[in-house]
């Protein structure tokens, strides 16, 4: 294994990057990692038993606890935001100021300490932070391997091939990819998956990981059972 840290990054919002990067923690961890999650902002909280929480961060904590059962929600996301909206608008409604700095310190921590980190960023590459700044700067600050994760729909070859050329022209190297099916699949799946596999290599240089299938089982959760996420992490061909 070349590199043990990477930075999940997406097409979209909601395309599957907490369920790929948890199942990408697990499979770390089975490779003999001590891999924990990191989500420099997170916006939408729920009350769940008495407790606000955010779904990503709930995942994220839930397989890094594996490795240190003391991890909590704010060792692994610095800012929380409660409403499920652009976390700069969130932020701005909220009264609070998302810091580049404390988000980069705060990685480093974790990067110290265990060495292998799974950053997922928030919704696509670059999501904006405040009126200057972006994710895909957060990226560039934390310089891991990206690994993108492409929903499969129409439409996903021009957003994956715009993605992979901002990531390129950050000086940050595509790594991987890994296609997800949010939506059952259709006759035009694998042709959509073989053409970016074919169009990612050549010009990127990123492998393929694999391909998630659509799950109903999935699809009606927001916390991911540990086994629904073993499962998932057994598609993702990473030696
Ligand atoms: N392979 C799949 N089969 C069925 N449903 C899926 C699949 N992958 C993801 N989903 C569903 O799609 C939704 C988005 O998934 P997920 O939260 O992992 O995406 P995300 O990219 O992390 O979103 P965000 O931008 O909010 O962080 C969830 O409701 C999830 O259950
Ligand atoms: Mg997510």
């Amino acid at each position: 294994m070349k590199f043990s840290s990477f930075f999940i990054t997406g097409t979209d919002t909601e395309v599957g990057k907490t369920l790929i990067a948890s199942s990408l923690i697990l499979k770390l961890q089975e490779l003999g990692f001590k891999t924990v999650g990191y989500k420099p902002v997170a916006a939408g909280m729920h009350e769940s038993n008495g407790h606000w929480i955010n779904d990503d961060v709930e995942n994220l904590l839930k397989v890094s606890q594996r490795v240190d059962p003391e991890l909590q929600a704010k060792d692994i996301c610095p800012y929380i935001l409660k409403e499920p909206a652009a976390p700069h608008l969130v932020a701005e409604i909220e009264g609070a100021r998302l810091d580049m700095q404390s988000m980069l310190h705060q990685y480093q921590a974790l990067q110290n300490k265990f060495n292998s980190v799974v950053v997922e960023g928030a919704g696509g590459f670059l999501v904006p932070i405040d009126e200057n700044q972006n994710l895909g700067d957060f990226a560039q600050g934390i310089h891991l391997p990206v690994i993108l994760v492409v929903n499969i729909k129409l439409g996903c070859i021009n957003h994956a091939l715009l993605t992979a050329e901002a990531i390129e022209n950050r000086g940050l190297s595509l790594f991987a990819w890994v296609a997800n099916s949010t939506h059952p699949e259709n006759e035009y799946t694998l042709s959509n998956i073989e053409t970016l596999q074919a169009k990612l290599l050549k010009k990127f240089n990123a492998h393929f990981l694999g391909h998630i299938p659509f799950s109903k089982e999935i699809a009606q959760k927001d916390i991911y059972s540990i086994d629904k996420l073993i499962s998932t992490s057994k598609y993702l061909l990473l030696k």
